[in-house]
């Protein structure tokens, strides 16, 4: 009977020990000594936890020497070439990534006239105008990073290279609307946009020119050139040249399909 005792409270004092030792490492863990994001501290005179990046210093992945594969400037112009050799991987991505972030506004053949200009945003940029075929590849890169007059900047959304890529893939959009019958590979078949749309069964309206609605207004009239904002002038960043052209003057443009 007395040993039967002692072996109880034995393990009794064993189990509260246990429970002692391992609650114990749980607080520590707990409690230990560290900062919590965005939290103020003691600890640093300035009472930020978050320190600042050292000054002359520069944070891993953040040394952007290439300033042209960055900005798509060179000495403060734009340029146009590419920053790589643009391969058939490279324009899938850039198509890709073009069908996700630019056809709400630019449409998937890239006339400016997508779902959400139809829905009333303003007319976007109209890709296959003379100004923007001739525009340096450096311009499409420059108006994706820093956006441009109604259009925001993508520059969160699409990183440099898949930018680089869009603007490879912009290209190519522009280069099918001046295509010839000797750019089409022998014994490949076509057919008019017209008659694909009639024997897929879509309306008739489908090979016709778009039509906008009267909300849809007009930005940067396609015949007006861009001029880069003066660094230091604008805290915007963007170019927003004035808007002067009405609709009915800057919406003769046929749209390309
Ligand atoms: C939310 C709608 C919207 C999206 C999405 C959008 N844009 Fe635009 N974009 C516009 C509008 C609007 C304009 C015309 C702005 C103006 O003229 O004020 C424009 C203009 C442009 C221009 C013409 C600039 C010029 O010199 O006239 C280019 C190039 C362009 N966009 C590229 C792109 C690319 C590439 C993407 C995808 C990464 C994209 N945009 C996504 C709305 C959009």
């Amino acid at each position: 009977m007395q040993v039967n005792k002692t072996v109880r409270s034995l393990a009794l004092a064993t189990a509260t020990l246990a429970t002692l030792v391992a609650a114990g490492c749980r607080q520590d863990m707990h409690d230990e000594p560290k900062f919590f994001p965005q939290r103020g501290t003691t600890f640093y005179a300035d009472g930020r936890s978050v320190r600042p990046q050292v000054a002359s210093t520069v944070a891993r992945n953040q040394l952007h020497e290439d300033t042209y594969f960055y900005t798509g400037l060179i000495d403060g112009k734009e340029g146009n070439v590419m920053p790589f050799p643009v391969t058939m991987k490279v324009l899938e991505r850039g198509q890709e990534r073009y069908n996700v972030y630019c056809t709400p506004c630019h449409s998937r053949v890239g006339n400016g006239e997508g779902m959400i200009v139809q829905r009333g945003y303003a007319h976007a940029g109209d890709f296959h105008t003379a100004r923007l075929e001739a525009a340096p590849l450096g311009h499409f890169f420059y108006v994706i990073s820093n956006g441009y007059g109604a259009m925001p900047d993508y520059s969160a959304q699409v990183a440099p290279v898949d930018r680089w890529a869009i603007v490879a893939y912009i290209k190519a959009l522009q280069l099918s609307q001046h295509a010839t019958e000797a750019d089409i590979p022998t014994n490949e078949h076509t057919a008019p946009l017209a008659s694909i749309a009639e024997k897929e069964g879509l309306p008739a309206s489908f090979a016709k020119p778009w039509t906008l609605p009267a909300t849809a207004t007009y930005g940067t009239p396609n015949d007006q050139s861009f001029v880069l904002p003066d660094p230091g002038s604008s805290a915007s960043g963007a170019a927003a040249p004035a808007k002067t052209h009405s609709p009915a003057a800057a919406g003769t443009t046929a749209p390309k399909q």
